[in-house]
């Protein structure tokens, strides 16, 4: 067996890591087994798929997935209208209790949801505390199904009720307590505020985000449709991770509360963004499902390699390392302005993609002159929009003080 690469471990308030990957709530955290096959992988925790009251029905529809994918069918979005665990909560004290003497030096995380009574949401945490959970996560921000009854994300959508339920499971666990968050809130800062007076060591977020999408125009059913009808659901996936990162950001820069980030993580490269935006673990569904739990392999081995490489002793160094650059725009620089070169003409092909796009989209300084890029210099604004659609990475932007000629 491998040594453990120590600059991978960390920890996340009480809780220690081998590494800072765990699994996600969902399809991956089904059943023990699925866990159990994630933790031989790699993995360095997992949180359950989340576990209700057995008082609670879980009628799942079908289908419940609709996916968007980008050219070669890699996946860019994910919607799902799941529900909870099909298990009850005998067979988690089960497996829970095996899992946990199986795997000692893995975090096992018991997710549960309850209906706004917190007597529901005390029993069922000691329950899995008792059973040898090694955590508690709150979900209080599944955007689909549960709030039609009053739980998931219409419980934390309300700062005040976050509180009060944490408090209440504060009060009954020893264990190290999470609230996962909802990101369908116009600001994140005081639900992640009432979630921390309560009681809660570790914030955990982002949940899906609330959607419908698509419609198919051959039938005009909404996508998934279940018998020719559908619903909003929860957006996951790659398309999701820049309003998770908004999302930890913002705590990070407010509270000194540890946090766990979670959304659209499908590389290492999004992991260390978390990492560097104030997590210190991080979070993953829709990548495992679709691509497999062995992503561990490549996410473990490539953020080590970067860690290494930019002199960083752990992931603990490289936390929060971009927040004191992220601000507001007030406070962004107007002494340094930005314009495009023709950076690596080599490359060009002359699809004319900046041309069109600088004449209809920005300041018309763009055009091609014998098949090669030429940028009017007298004319750009410096947005950027030409070496973003550039398929080629010809067009750089470069810097130069204000007043500095063109
Ligand atoms: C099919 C599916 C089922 C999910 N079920 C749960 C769940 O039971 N409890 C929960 O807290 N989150 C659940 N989630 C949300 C994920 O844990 C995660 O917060 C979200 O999908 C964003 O991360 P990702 O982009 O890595 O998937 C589910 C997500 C998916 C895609």
């Amino acid at each position: 067996m491998p040594a453990p690469d120590l600059s991978l471990s960390t920890t996340v308030g009480p809780l220690r890591l081998k590494n800072p990957f765990l699994l996600a709530s969902g399809p991956p955290s089904a059943s023990g087994d699925q866990i159990r096959h994630a933790f031989r992988l790699g993995w360095a925790g997992a949180v359950t798929k989340t576990m209700v009251p057995d008082s609670m029905e879980v009628r799942d529809v079908s289908p419940r997935f609709a996916a968007w994918k980008g050219p070669g069918a890699g996946l860019l979005g994910f919607e799902n209208i799941e529900l909870l665990s099909h298990h009850d909560e005998a067979y988690w004290v089960r497996e829970i209790a095996a899992v946990r003497q199986e795997f000692p030096d893995h975090a096992l995380i018991a997710s549960i949801m309850a209906s706004p009574d917190p007597a529901e949401w005390q029993a069922l945490a000691g329950t899995m505390q008792d059973a040898g959970a090694d955590a508690v996560e709150l979900n209080v921000s599944c955007p689909h199904g549960m709030p039609e009854c009053g739980a998931g994300a219409a419980m934390g959508q309300h700062p005040e009720i976050v509180r009060d339920v944490t408090r209440a499971v504060r009060l009954v666990t020893r264990v190290p307590l999470i609230v996962k968050l909802t990101p369908n809130v116009t600001d994140i800062v005081p639900v992640a505020e009432a979630a921390v007076a309560g009681g809660a060591d570790i914030l955990a977020a982002i949940n899906t985000v609330q959607c419908l999408m698509g419609i198919d125009l051959d039938t005009l059913e909404p996508l998934p449709a279940v018998a020719g009808a559908g619903t909003y659901g929860g957006y996951s996936g790659p398309a999701v991770k820049p309003i998770g990162l908004r999302v930890i950001s913002q705590i990070a820069q407010k509270l000194p509360v540890p946090l766990m980030g979670i959304g659209g993580i499908s590389r290492w490269q999004d992991a260390a963004e978390y990492i560097a935006a104030g997590a210190s673990a991080v979070q993953v569904c829709t990548e495992v499902m679709w691509g497999g739990a062995g992503i561990i392999r490549d996410m473990n081995t490539g953020l080590s390699g970067y860690l290494a490489q930019k002199h960083f002793a752990d992931t603990g160094a490289l936390r929060g390392c971009a927040l004191p650059r992220i601000g507001t725009h007030a406070a962004l620089s107007r002494d340094t302005v930005s314009f495009a070169t023709a950076g690596f003409l080599d490359r060009c092909i002359a699809c004319g993609r900046c041309v069109t796009a600088c004449r209809d989209g920005g300041y018309n300084a763009v055009s091609l002159e014998n098949r090669q890029v030429v940028i009017d210099r007298t004319r750009c604004d410096g947005c950027g929009l030409c070496s973003q659609v550039c398929p080629e990475g010809v067009i750089v932007m470069q810097e130069r003080r204000r007043g500095h000629g063109r």
